[in-house]
């Protein structure tokens, strides 16, 4: 269990601390080629904002897992997942994102899918031999929209999110109980030089917060308070704001019960949903990006309670409250790799 404020849950109780994993599972390239195969490609993944696929036609791309895929909303309201690939000779067929009216055309032979992913058309089919369009689909990926994020797995038989995560999306809608008025502000990117759990476990725990985000302890949260509790597949943080207010920007605390708290879920493996006191929401994703590196995205989300004029300057502030953890999981990452590197209490 994380060290600081904690609570467990009958499920979860331990005999003794929890431990950090030993070294070679940040330095071992076998392992790492194992968690790439047994987690990232049965898991799902942020892969979108669902703004971004609200209406008929909708669609949107991205890569998880190391695989271009697509999510488009058809005609019948329902979203669909797909591998971003021709099944003719595996040109791409959709970029970025926007509306599409009746087909998804590949730009290299011009074969036609329709919105519910099968073949349609391809000049030129009933002179080869052997091709039967009515067999030709495009290969689907399961999809799941938590919060303001679509979801996607290349396991289309994973299990449902809430199965996978019990209780988690009904927290989150209760945490942020506009959800649906959120709308995406902006992301921050950076790469970490360190392996992908050294930037995970940083946050799985507050114990460094007091040290290294003097400011975010002193101008928002609660660090006093804070409680890390663990489940199967993921934590719940929780906190309320700083008892002597927040003075890192304005929060309006009759916009709803938990206006002044703080929550995030860290799920497994590699992402996180987060409410900030004054109900915007955060997402956090943390990809790998071979052994040493990590990619980090943070997704903004904003109500309308929030004046455009604010924005940026709240994003700005709280990167400034906790920026030190880029370096801090670098410096980590160097030191995993050290012969006298140990397990020690998380
Ligand atoms: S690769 Fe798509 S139509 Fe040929
Ligand atoms: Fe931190």
């Amino acid at each position: 269990m994380a060290l600081g404020r904690t609570a467990s849950q009958d499920n979860t109780q331990q005999s003794g601390p929890q431990l950090t994993l030993p070294s070679r599972c940040f330095t071992d390239p076998d392992i790492y080629t194992r968690e790439l195969e047994t987690s990232f490609r049965k898991v799902r993944q942020p892969a979108g904002h669902a703004e971004d696929v609200a209406e008929p036609g909708d669609y949107l791309t991205g890569r998880i897992a190391g695989q271009d895929i697509a999510v488009i909303r058809r005609r019948d309201g329902v979203l669909r997942g797909f591998f971003n690939v021709c099944q003719h000779r595996s040109h791409r067929l959709l970029k970025g994102k926007g509306n599409l009216k009746v087909a998804i055309t590949c730009p290299y032979h011009a074969w036609a899918y329709g919105l519910d992913d099968t073949l349609r058309n391809a000049p030129n089919a009933d002179n080869v031999c052997g091709l039967e369009t009515a067999d030709v689909s495009l290969q689907s990926v399961a999809i799941a929209v938590v919060g303001p994020m679509v979801l996607a797995c290349l396991d289309r038989d994973v299990a449902p999110f809430d199965d996978l995560y019990p209780g988690v999306h009904r927290e989150f809608n209760a945490f942020a109980p506009r959800m649906g008025e959120l709308t995406f502000h902006r992301r921050s990117s950076a790469t970490l030089a360190c392996n992908w759990k050294v930037a995970l476990e940083n946050y799985g725990e507050c114990y460094h917060c007091k040290h290294a985000h003097p400011t975010l302890v002193s101008a928002l949260l609660d660090a006093n308070n804070y409680r890390v509790e663990l489940f199967e597949r993921h934590h719940r943080h929780t906190t309320s704001s700083n008892p002597d207010g927040i003075t890192l920007y304005e929060v309006d605390a009759d916009d709803s019960d938990q206006a002044l708290n703080y929550a995030n879920w860290l799920i497994w493996p590699n992402y996180s949903f987060q409410v900030n006191p004054g109900s915007n929401v955060v997402v956090f994703q943390f990809m790998p990006d071979g052994l040493e590196h990590t990619i980090e995205n943070i997704d903004w989300f904003f109500g309308p309670w929030v004046p455009e004029s604010e924005r940026d300057r709240i994003v700005e502030d709280h990167t400034r409250t906790t920026c030190r953890k880029t370096s801090i999981s670098a410096r980590r990452s160097r030191s995993v790799s050290t012969t006298c590197a140990t397990t020690a209490a998380f």
